[in-house]
């Protein structure tokens, strides 16, 4: 989160996700004068995770400019099914949660195959 480009929210926020082969892969906001185009921390997570090699995420925690645990938005909850699946576990401000438990009856790729 100390690297965040946020200076419209003035809101950091730093993710980091433990990959299935034990990589860690990161990410910060990056906000943008169009205010609606900025990019999530776990957008640029993502892409690490894809740059770096790929593999599944099997945990990931999220966080504030304080450190707190902060909840992904809808839209980084798609992205965090997408890579890691109904068993990746997300620190909450709760305690420790599944993505099944954070995104219920997700759409997935498998909806695909249904048509
Ligand atoms: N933000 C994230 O980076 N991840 C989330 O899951 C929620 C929101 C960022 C976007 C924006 O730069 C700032 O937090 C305030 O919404």
């Amino acid at each position: 989160m100390h690297r965040a480009y946020a200076p419209y929210s003035r809101f950091p926020v730093g993710v980091a996700g433990l990959v299935d082969d034990g990589r860690i892969v990161s990410g910060c906001n990056v906000e943008n004068a169009a205010y609606g185009v900025a990019l999530c921390a776990e957008c640029g997570m993502v892409s690490q995770l894809h740059l770096s090699g790929g593999g599944r995420l099997v945990a990931v925690s999220c966080v504030n400019g304080n450190g707190d645990p902060l909840m992904a938005c809808g839209r980084c909850r798609q992205l965090l099914w997408e890579n890691g699946g109904p068993g990746c576990q997300v620190m909450t401000s709760s305690g420790v949660r599944t993505m099944a438990e954070l995104l219920p009856d997700a759409f997935g790729g498998d909806d695909l195959d249904d048509f």
